[in-house]
């Protein structure tokens, strides 16, 4: 199984930015921005992002804002908090290089088991397992595992699994066969078995058990979310708002100032985009507005130029917002 596995990988992995050249700094980004990103979407991001930040004291001393600004897009801003934060860390404790024991990157924020196992075994080479939703999926596959792919019982039964087939040479080709395997061939619905290299050694595959294991979720209560913004604009500048830390969504996060946060005169309506964030459906409504000359800003508040603003609202929602405004939708 590893020797048919790791073949597959070195032939048809795919050409992804951060497996060109592998770093610890590389792998540690790439790896936190695949967390709950698509591989497509992170691969459009990656190198804008380590043009800017090429090295861990780069990203060390910029603002978080400038982190935030080329994170724009990604979603789950606070990774890139979490990002900034880690490599602070490696400047003060580590002297600037980024540790290779398992315990001191694991104690580095934002990095759990599964990171710590993906940068010790891609960039030190060091035979740790890792587990992920794509791993979940297989080895349930290939060894006929009942269970659920969120239940913590059934996870820590896979990552025992895991820990005991990571091998010693190759760790991280191994780790990255195995999720790769999961993203590309062995998919949720409908897995190409038929392109499958460990097909002949899997027991769902023989059993016609790949739509059953492993056992599916229940669907996720969609919540429906609208909200009115305002486009306002005066002297040529924008008003924008920094969301508090007690929003349910894009919470300390640039955005446009919502009808509910900011009393102005409500206009013209400009655009109007659905966006899905986690499990929420969003319909958001753009209205120019009015500020009242002479009133007093909200500390909340902020006037930008339309040029730097869109280095502020990095949530790909206002994106969409601005572009559907810009081509008279709504
Ligand atoms: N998902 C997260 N990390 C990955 C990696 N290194 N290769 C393939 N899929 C991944």
């Amino acid at each position: 199984m590893h020797a048919r596995l790791l073949r597959w990988y070195r032939l048809a992995r795919r050409d992804m930015p951060w497996r060109r050249r592998v770093s610890p700094y590389r792998t540690w980004v790439s790896e936190i921005m695949l967390q709950q990103t698509t591989a497509a979407s992170v691969a459009a991001k990656y190198e804008r992002f380590l043009r800017r930040f090429p090295d861990l004291s780069a990203l060390a001393t910029a603002t978080e804002d400038e982190v935030l600004e080329r994170w724009a897009g990604l979603g789950y801003y606070r990774r890139a908090r979490n990002l900034r934060r880690a490599a602070l860390e490696v400047m003060s404790r580590h002297g600037g290089t980024f540790p290779s024991d398992f315990d001191a990157v694991l104690a580095l924020p934002g990095i759990g088991r599964y990171t710590a196992g993906a940068i010790l075994s891609i960039a030190f080479r060091r035979p740790y397992p890792v587990v992920d939703g794509n791993v979940i999926r297989v080895f349930s596959r290939l060894f006929g595992l009942r269970g659920r792919a969120k239940d913590p019982a059934f996870i820590k039964r896979i990552w025992s699994l895991a820990a005991t087939l990571v091998p010693k040479k190759d760790p991280g080709d191994w780790n990255q066969a195995l999720m790769e395997l999961g993203a590309t061939v062995c998919t949720p619905g409908s897995p190409s078995c038929g392109v499958c290299p460990v097909a002949n050694v899997c027991v769902a595959h023989k059993k016609e058990l790949q739509d059953r294991l492993p056992t599916p979720e229940k669907r996720r209560e969609v919540i429906a979310v609208r909200w009115v913004c305002f486009w306002i604009l005066r002297n040529e500048k924008i008003l924008i708002w920094r969301r508090s830390q007690k929003e349910r969504l894009l919470k300390d996060l640039w955005g446009l100032p919502e009808a509910r946060q900011i009393a102005a005169v409500p206009g013209r309506r400009l655009a109007a985009v659905s966006h899905a964030i986690t499990h929420h459906a969003l319909s958001v409504e753009l209205r120019e507005a009015a500020w009242p000359e002479g009133r007093k800003l909200p500390q909340e508040a902020r006037w930008v130029s339309a040029k730097k603003a869109t280095g502020y609202l990095v949530s790909s929602l206002w994106l969409k917002l601005l572009k559907a405004a810009s081509a008279g939708v709504g």
